[in-house]
Formats: structure tokens, C-alpha cells, sequence
């Protein structure tokens, strides 16, 4: 596949609908004017894809800011995801409608359980399928699935997610994961794409950006988009949030793509997903 061209490509899952190549994360923005400043800056720089969370509690002042920007509806993909405490059949559907009102929405474009929880396993994901023939969202998928995860999820399911959205970046690459993904169709999309910030500093990387007259986040961006992966970065400033949108003008080559593929140490930032699994909430 030739890489996208511009921020608002979209691509399609398998469900037939279809999700822009790169979206905003908002994960830490808690505050109203910070997120008003945020996501207009997004806007203008042409992102339409917008990513929270339950467990992010910040639904209640991203809605309030989509809402005053006037923005049509139609016009952006929202994404949000069920929290850990809320799984289960009931509490999940529950828990959606909270998430609709905060957002002052009447769906979302997709929704992602979180993390897997081993208690709630099957019946979370029998309230996705529920959500979505009910036309409250329009996509479901999860979030920091595994290989087994996925795996055992599809012995149940009556439709498989179209997303898995995992922790990636050039330190934790996630192959084999991704090689799944692609396999079952399922897009994988990139949180903390730039490794809360611990890549930006590597000197092969450093040197790379200088040859592109880029930032290190725009080549680890780029090599994320190259790969087919959605990516979300994060960020309050104007300037990175306009900077990260930046990446459409140039491309690595298949030598530059390996070398930051073999920058991989399996090394998370966040959570490992088994724990969570095992335990029903992060730690
Ligand atoms: P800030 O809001 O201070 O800009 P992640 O990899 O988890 O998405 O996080 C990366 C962190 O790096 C963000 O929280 C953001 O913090 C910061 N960041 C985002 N874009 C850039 C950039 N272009 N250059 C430097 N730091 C960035």
C-alpha cells in the first residue's frame, strides 16, 4: 500500500467503515481551556480524528469543546473506551450512555475496551456487539489485546474488533502482535507513538531527523504511518500538535524504516496488559 498523503486519509476496517490514518490523543488534558486550545489547534492543523477514554475523565470537557467549535458531527471520528470498573454486560452498556451524554454525542464513531479483564471477558465484548447493533457506535474494537487474548476472544465473539489499539513505538514494535493484526484484519493503531518521549532523544534517530530536516516525533511518525498503523500523539502545545501533523511531505526509505524497526527493546512505558488481565485493573 502507498503511504497516505495527507492528514485526513482515511483507511477501512473490515466492518466496512472507515478511520482516518492519524488522530489526536488526549489522554492528561484536564482542563477546559486546555483542551479548548488543544483541539483547536488540532482542528487547524487538520486533525479529525479525536481519542479519549472513560478512564481519561475528560469526556466531560472534550464534549463542551467539540460542541463550542460549532464542528459538523459528521465531520470528525470520535473515538472512546471502556474503562475496567465498568465491564461486564450491563455496566458496560450503562456506562456508554454516560460516555454519549459527556460527550454530547449520539454515537461514537468507535469504541475500544481498554484493557482485557479476564472476569468480564466475554460479556464486555457481548455489550460492544450490543452497542453497535443498536447504532450507538459504529466500530468496536479493543485496546491493548495480545495474540492469546485476541485469540480466546474470537472463540466467543460474533464479530471480531476492527482495531487493537497498543502501546508502539520504536522501543516496544510489537511484530508479531502487528503481523496477527494485519493477518485477521484488524488495524492496530499506535498509542504513546512517541514513547512518552524517551525516543526523542536517540541519536541514530537524531540524526535521521536532521538528514529530513525533520523533529525526531516526525520521523517516528512517519515510520509509524509507513508501517499502516493509525497513529494518535498527544500533546497541548500548539506548535507540536501543528509539527506532528507535519509528515506528509517526505518519506523514509525501506533502509531508514529497518533501522528504527531495530531500535525495538520490548520496552513498555505503560502497563503490561497480562497484569491487568489477570488483576481487572491497571496498577
Ligand atoms: P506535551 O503536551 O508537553 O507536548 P506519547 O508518546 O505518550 O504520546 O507522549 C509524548 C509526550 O511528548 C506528550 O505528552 C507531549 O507532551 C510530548 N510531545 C508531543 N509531541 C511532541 C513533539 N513534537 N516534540 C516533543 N515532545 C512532544
Amino acid at each position: 500500500m502507498t503511504p497516505p498523503t495527507k492528514i485526513t486519509d482515511t483507511l477501512k476496517l473490515a466492518d466496512g467503515n472507515r478511520m482516518p490514518v492519524m488522530g489526536f490523543g488526549t489522554y492528561k488534558i484536564g482542563d477546559q481551556e486546555t483542551m479548548n486550545q488543544s483541539i483547536d489547534a488540532a482542528w487547524n492543523a487538520g486533525y479529525r480524528m479525536f481519542d479519549t477514554a472513560m478512564l481519561y475523565r475528560n469526556e466531560d470537557i472534550l464534549g463542551p469543546t467539540l460542541h463550542q467549535l460549532g464542528l459538523p458531527r459528521e465531520g470528525f471520528f470520535l473515538t472512546s473506551k471502556v474503562a475496567e470498573v465498568v465491564q461486564g454486560y450491563d455496566r458496560t452498556m450503562k456506562a456508554v450512555e454516560g460516555s454519549l451524554k459527556r460527550l454530547q454525542t449520539d454515537y461514537l464513531d468507535l469504541l475500544l475496551v481498554h484493557w482485557p479483564v479476564r472476569e468480564h471477558f466475554f460479556d464486555t465484548w457481548k455489550a460492544m456487539e450490543q452497542l453497535k447493533a443498536d447504532g450507538k457506535v459504529k466500530s468496536i474494537g479493543v485496546s491493548n489485546y495480545t495474540i492469546a487474548h485476541l485469540e480466546l476472544l474470537a472463540t466467543q465473539a460474533k464479530e471480531m474488533p476492527v482495531v487493537n489499539q497498543v502501546e508502539y513505538h520504536p522501543y516496544l514494535n510489537q511484530q508479531a502482535l502487528f503481523d496477527y493484526d494485519q493477518e485477521k484484519k484488524i488495524v492496530t493503531e499506535a498509542w504513546s507513538p512517541l514513547g512518552r518521549r524517551v525516543v526523542l532523544d536517540n541519536p541514530m534517530l537524531t540524526k535521521m531527523a536532521k538528514h529530513h530536516n525533520k523533529s525526531v516525533a516526525q520521523i517516528v511518525l512517519r515510520w509509524e504511518l509507513q508501517h499502516e498503523l493509525v497513529t494518535i500523539p498527544k500533546s497541548t502545545h500548539p506548535d507540536r500538535i501543528k509539527e506532528n501533523a507535519d509528515i506528509f511531505d517526505f518519506d523514509l526509505d525501506i533502509d531508514e524504516m529497518t533501522m528504527i524497526d531495530i531500535l525495538n527493546k520490548n520496552e513498555r512505558t505503560g502497563n503490561e496488559p497480562e497484569i491487568v488481565y489477570e488483576t481487572g485493573k491497571q496498577y
